[in-house]
């Protein structure tokens, strides 16, 4: 499997905001731009490994700017990191008022998406070839969530596990 860069799979996708995307007073509710973080989460992960990718975690989130009815969303996805069949998908969130034409950094996040092969279970993906300074950067620290988000999930199912044989 060839090896890719970030630039190779980066991405963006954009879409106003309508009223069902928002609450009474035209705040857009967070869950519209999570959907749509997820969705660019997905495109990156798919062009890096053109295999179905499934969500996986979003570990972090930050609303940092609010979005409201009529500003045009843009999400900026890009390659983190990549395991072995799992993806670490960063994306950047961007409001533009339309009328004023002034842009905000809305928000933050870190994605991870596992690709499946065709019957459904993790598959091994293409791995990421970091050359900018930037890239190498982004990837360690990327790396050393995958380290801590291995360790969690492995504890999860452990505890699950105990759980059923207690419930046998
Ligand atoms: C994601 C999923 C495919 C992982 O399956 P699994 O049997 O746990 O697979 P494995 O233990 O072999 O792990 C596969 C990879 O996923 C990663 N992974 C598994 N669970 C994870 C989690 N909760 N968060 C982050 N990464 C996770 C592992 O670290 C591993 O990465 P690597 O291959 O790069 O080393 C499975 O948990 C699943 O289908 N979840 C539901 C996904 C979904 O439907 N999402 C949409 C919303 S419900």
């Amino acid at each position: 499997m060839e090896e890719k860069t970030p630039k190779e799979t980066e991405s963006s996708i954009s879409r106003v905001m309508l009223p069902p995307d928002a609450n009474v007073a035209g705040n857009v509710f967070g869950g519209t731009i999570l959907k749509m973080i997820d969705e660019i989460a997905g495109i990156v992960a798919t062009k890096h490994s053109r295999r179905n990718c499934v969500t996986a975690n979003i570990d972090h989130i930050d609303f940092i700017y609010p979005v409201h009815i009529g500003d045009l969303l843009e999400m900026k996805g890009r390659m983190n990191f990549v395991g072995k069949s799992s993806m670490e998908v960063g994306v950047e969130v961007f409001a533009e008022n339309l009328e004023r034409g002034d842009v905000n950094f809305a928000g933050r996040a870190t994605v991870t998406m596992v690709a499946l092969d065709d019957s459904g279970k993790p598959v091994d993906v293409p791995q990421l070839k970091v050359d900018s300074e930037e890239d190498k950067k982004l990837f360690q620290a990327a790396f050393k969530r995958y380290e801590e988000r291995s360790k969690r999930v492995s504890h999860m199912k452990k505890q699950e596990k105990e759980q059923l044989e207690l419930i046998k």
